[in-house]
C-alpha cells in the first residue's frame, strides 16, 4: 500500500480498463507481472466484461471441467461445472456412475413461476384492502403485463396474485405477491419491472405507502425434484447404503449437519450454474430458505432402503435458472456449456442442476461413512502442491505419491522432492 492511498476514487467507475489498473498501481504496488494477468481476460472479450459489472480492471479465470457418467431422464449428458474446489468434479462423476440404473437419475422441474413482492406500508383496515386488491385482479394483471408484451406473447407473464398480511414491530404490513411465469428466464428483470409498475396501482387501492417493490428469491413455485436408485453393491455393499440412510436421517435430526449436508448438494449445484453463469446467489438464497421452510433446518435430499434392497435418494430444490438475458446470454462460455448439455428450456437445466445435485450428496455421504473425504481431498491436494512446487509431466504423481506415502503433504516437502527428483536423485 503506497502512502497517498485511498478509496475515494471519484470518476473511477468512468475511465477504461487499463485506465482503471494504472489508478489502481498508483495506489497498489503491482508488478508488470501481476498487471499481465490481471488484464489476461482469458475467454472474456474485456468489453463484454466491462459491461458485465462496474469498475473492472481484469478478469479472473476458473476451471471448467466436465463431470462424466450422468444419465438424466433416460438420457447421457456431460456436465459442464466450474469450481475452485478440488474432489467435486471427480465425486460427481462417480456418483453418477452408481445411478445408471433404468433411466437414470428422474428429475421434474415444476412450472417457472417466480413472485414478485409489493410491501405496503401504514394501510388502514390492511384485512380488507387485502381482499380489495384481490377485487382488482384482473386489472392489476393486465397492467404487470403490458410491461413484458414479449413474455406474455410466448405464453409467460403475470399469473396470478396473493396477499398477505404480515405483522411486523410496526404493525401490519399488506404483502402482494405478483405471481409470473418467466418461462426460459431467471426472471428477475421481468419480475422487477411488473412489480415496479403495478406499484402505484396498489397505492390508489390501499391508501398506503409501497416501500418495497421486488422478485423474492424464496421460489417456492419454480421446485426441482429429483430421485434415483443404486443397488446397495454399487455403493459399496449393504452396510454403507446403511450407514447411509444414517447420514440422511442425521442431516434430518440435526439442523448443523443439515448444513453441510446441502452444502455438498450445492457444490454440485453451484458448480453447474457457474459454468452456465447463473445468479448463485438467488439460487442459494432460494436453495437454504427452501430448507428452512418448516422453521427449522432440514436437508433438501433424503436416503432410504425401498422394498428391493436398493438405496433410493430424492431431493426437492427450488432453481431459479434463465437461459436467456443476464450473463448467460453474453459469455459465451455459458452459451458452450449449454451447447454441452443440449439445453433448450430452462426447465431442463435446472432438471440437470437438480440431479447433479443428488449425486454429488451420494457421493459426499458415500465418501463421508466409509473412508471419509480427507484422502481423495489429500492426493489433491499433494498434486496442487506438487504443481506449485515446480514439478510437471509424470514427476507431479511421483511426488504425490511420495508426499502421501511418507504422510508429509507440505509445500517445503513438495519442493524438496521436486528438486531432488529433477536432478535423478533417489528417494
Ligand atoms: C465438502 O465441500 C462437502 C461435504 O462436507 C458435504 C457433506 O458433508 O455432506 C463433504
Amino acid at each position: 500500500m503506497k502512502e497517498n492511498f485511498t478509496s475515494r476514487l471519484p470518476g473511477f467507475y468512468k475511465k477504461g480498463i487499463k485506465e482503471r489498473l494504472e489508478t489502481i498501481t498508483r495506489l497498489i504496488e503491482l508488478s508488470d507481472e501481476e498487471k499481465k494477468l490481471l488484464l489476461n481476460f482469458g475467454n472474456l472479450d474485456p468489453k463484454i466484461a466491462d459491461s458485465m459489472i462496474e469498475n473492472v480492471i481484469g478478469g479472473m479465470t476458473y476451471p471448467f471441467a466436465i463431470a462424466t457418467n450422468f444419465k438424466i431422464n433416460n438420457r447421457d449428458i456431460l456436465v459442464p461445472m466450474v469450481i475452485e474446489e478440488s474432489s467435486v468434479v471427480a465425486a460427481a462423476s462417480n456418483a453418477a456412475k452408481m445411478l445408471r440404473e433404468g433411466k437414470g437419475i428422474v428429475a421434474i422441474a415444476d412450472r417457472q413461476y417466480m413472485i414478485g413482492q409489493i410491501h405496503i406500508v401504514n394501510v388502514t383496515a390492511p384485512r380488507c384492502k387485502a381482499l380489495k386488491i384481490l377485487e382488482h385482479k384482473d386489472e392489476i394483471l393486465d397492467y404487470a403485463n403490458q410491461q413484458d408484451p414479449v413474455l406474455v406473447k410466448l405464453g409467460g407473464g403475470a399469473k396470478d396474485l396473493e396477499v398477505r398480511v404480515v405483522e411486523t414491530r410496526r404493525g401490519p404490513v399488506v404483502v402482494v405477491h405478483l405471481i409470473v411465469d418467466v418461462l426460459d428466464a431467471m426472471g428477475a428483470n421481468a419480475v422487477n419491472t411488473m412489480a415496479e409498475a403495478v406499484a402505484p396501482l396498489l397505492t390508489k387501492i390501499t391508501g398506503g405507502n409501497v416501500v418495497m417493490r421486488i422478485i423474492s428469491n424464496n421460489a417456492v413455485y419454480r421446485i426441482v425434484r429429483a430421485w434415483a436408485r443404486t443397488k446397495p453393491e454399487n455403493v459399496g455393499g449393504k452396510d454403507v447404503a446403511e450407514r447411509i440412510v444414517w447420514a440422511s436421517l442425521l442431516a434430518e435430526a440435526d439442523p448443523y449437519r443439515a448444513a453441510t449436508h446441502n452444502k455438498g448438494i450445492m457444490n454440485g449445484i453451484i458448480a453447474v450454474a457457474l459454468a452456465t453463469a447463473q445468479d448463485h446467489r438467488a439460487i442459494e438464497a432460494g436453495a437454504h430458505a427452501y430448507a428452512a421452510r418448516s422453521g427449522s433446518y432440514k436437508p433438501l435430499s433424503y436416503w432410504e432402503i425401498d422394498e428391493e434392497g436398493y438405496l433410493v435418494g430424492s431431493l426437492e430444490v427450488p432453481l431459479q435458472v434463465g437461459i436467456i438475458g443476464g450473463a448467460v446470454r453474453v459469455h459465451p462460455i455459458a452459451q458452450i456449456a449449454l451447447k454441452i448439455m443440449e439445453v433448450r428450456k430452462a426447465r431442463e437445466l435446472a432438471e440437470i442442476m437438480a440431479a447433479v445435485g443428488l449425486a454429488q450428496n451420494l457421493a459426499a455421504l458415500r465418501a463421508l461413512v466409509t473412508e471419509g473425504i480427507q484422502r481423495g481431498h489429500m492426493r489433491l491436494h499433494a498434486k496442487n502442491l506438487a504443481v506449485m512446487a515446480g514439478a510437471t509431466g509424470n514427476l507431479i504423481d511421483k511426488v504425490a505419491e511420495i508426499m502421501i506415502k511418507d504422510g508429509k503433504i507440505r509445500f517445503d516437502y513438495a519442493k524438496e522432492l521436486v528438486e531432488k527428483l529433477s536432478k535423478g536423485e533417489k528417494i
